[in-house]
């Protein structure tokens, strides 16, 4: 691969050991890939933060990058923690899990990242251009950042992501290259999308027929925000693409592959995603993480109610902030429900603590039974604050 005389340098050790480990990283992976060269970036995401997720072995990478004086030349946000950073207590975190998670921050935050500890970095100031290459790590931002604001990044690991935060460089391979960008097969939807669970189903369905190829969707032109961020993080989680694109008629590079999806893809999805349970311990909305809107939404569906169940509304801190000045937090605190800043119901350290989780995320559900062996009820927003209120699912 070809490198600048600076970044010869690095690679030497020239700018320290921290950036000389890391340029290590980076070169190492864009030989298995073939990059040609190094691109500099301008934002990155880490993954990777939960002590969950990490252990000590982490935490101690983390620790030595951080005391050999890495340092991040470009903005650089943080996906999820393990916890709530400041609320973890009414979470039901355990102190000795919060001491190891804090380590973790203060370890990125010795090294210049940003702690905004969310999924949706693009809602909290960290919203890269079309055409800015970037290295983002968290699945779902991953395909937002590609497919709805045309940055130009590959679904990095944690090391890789924070390796680019540290030298301001990625290999130029995969979704930096424009000619990889191209869709690969056209999806028709045949049927009215109703709602966030809907997306969700649309990206199981496509996932599973298609897997990482990339689409080009016909049919959810002007869709909102809230639903596709849903079908970003549900096609990564089931098809693992890390880009799809929309149709707006003018394209001249359109697949000849077709699938069409129809309601009973859509209804079958949702099926899957949902077990045989009727009563719910676990409500958590969030993945990825709510905007204002929804939030106002879940607070408006709790006016005048109480939960009965552990209700999580997942979301960056500074979304919780701006939903408290609008009072709509107050709103749903009033009600019973908790904000789960900062974490979600993946990373945080909840196995052995439910049975059975409702969501309106497809994403969430796969979680739910692979990391935490939920039992999980997949519905709309109405249905999981019903379900809040009530225990039950109808
Ligand atoms: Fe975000 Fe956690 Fe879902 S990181 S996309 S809320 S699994």
């Amino acid at each position: 691969m070809y490198l600048t005389k600076m970044e010869e340098k690095m690679l030497a050790g020239e700018e320290g050991y921290a950036v000389q480990k890391n340029m290590e990283i980076l070169t190492a992976l864009g030989n298995i890939f073939g990059a040609e060269k190094m691109i500099p970036v301008s934002s990155v995401q880490v993954a990777g933060v939960s002590y969950y997720n990490l252990g000590d072995a982490g935490l101690e990478y983390l620790e030595t990058l951080a005391a050999k004086a890495a340092c991040a030349r470009v903005k650089t946000t943080l996906n999820p923690a393990g916890m709530d950073l400041e609320n973890w207590r009414d979470l039901g975190i355990e102190e000795e899990f919060a001491k190891k998670q804090e380590r973790v921050i203060q370890a990125f935050v010795k090294m210049g990242v940003i702690p905004s500890c969310t999924c949706t970095p693009y809602l909290v100031g960290n919203e890269p251009a079309r055409g800015d290459h970037i290295a983002w790590s968290e699945s779902s931002a991953v395909t937002y950042a590609n497919s709805i604001l045309g940055a130009m990044t590959n679904r990095e690991g944690g090391p890789s992501a924070l390796a680019a935060a540290i030298t301001g460089r990625t290999p130029a391979y995969g979704m930096h290259i424009e000619e990889n960008r191209k869709p690969k097969v056209r999806v028709k939807v045949d049927t009215k999308l109703r709602d966030v669970p809907d997306f969700g189903a649309l990206g199981y369905a496509v996932g599973k027929k298609i897997g990482p190829k990339i689409p080009l969707f016909e049919g959810i032109e002007g869709s909102p925000l809230e639903q596709l961020k849903s079908l970003c993080a549900s096609i990564a989680t089931y098809g693992g693409t890390a880009l799809f694109h929309i149709s707006d008629g003018t394209r001249d590079d359109a697949p000849t592959e077709i699938i069409t999806i129809t309601r009973t893809d859509i209804e079958a999805a949702l099926r899957a995603l949902n077990d045989e349970a009727a009563e719910v311990d676990f409500v958590a909305l969030g993945c990825p993480h709510c905007t204002l809107e929804e939030i106002k939404t879940i607070a408006d569906l709790l006016e005048g109610r109480k939960v009965t169940r552990e209700f999580w509304i997942c979301t960056a801190r500074q979304t919780m902030q701006e939903a408290e000045k609008t009072g709509d937090a107050q709103r749903i605190r009033k009600a019973g429900a908790k904000f789960a800043c900062d974490t979600c119901m993946a990373v945080a350290p909840l196995k052995g603590r439910f049975n059975v989780l409702a969501t309106d995320s497809a994403k969430a559900c796969y979680y739910g039974r692979g990391t935490n062996n939920f039992k999980t009820r997949i519905g709309s927003v109405e249905e999981c604050v019903n379900a809040a209120v009530t225990g039950n699912w109808s």
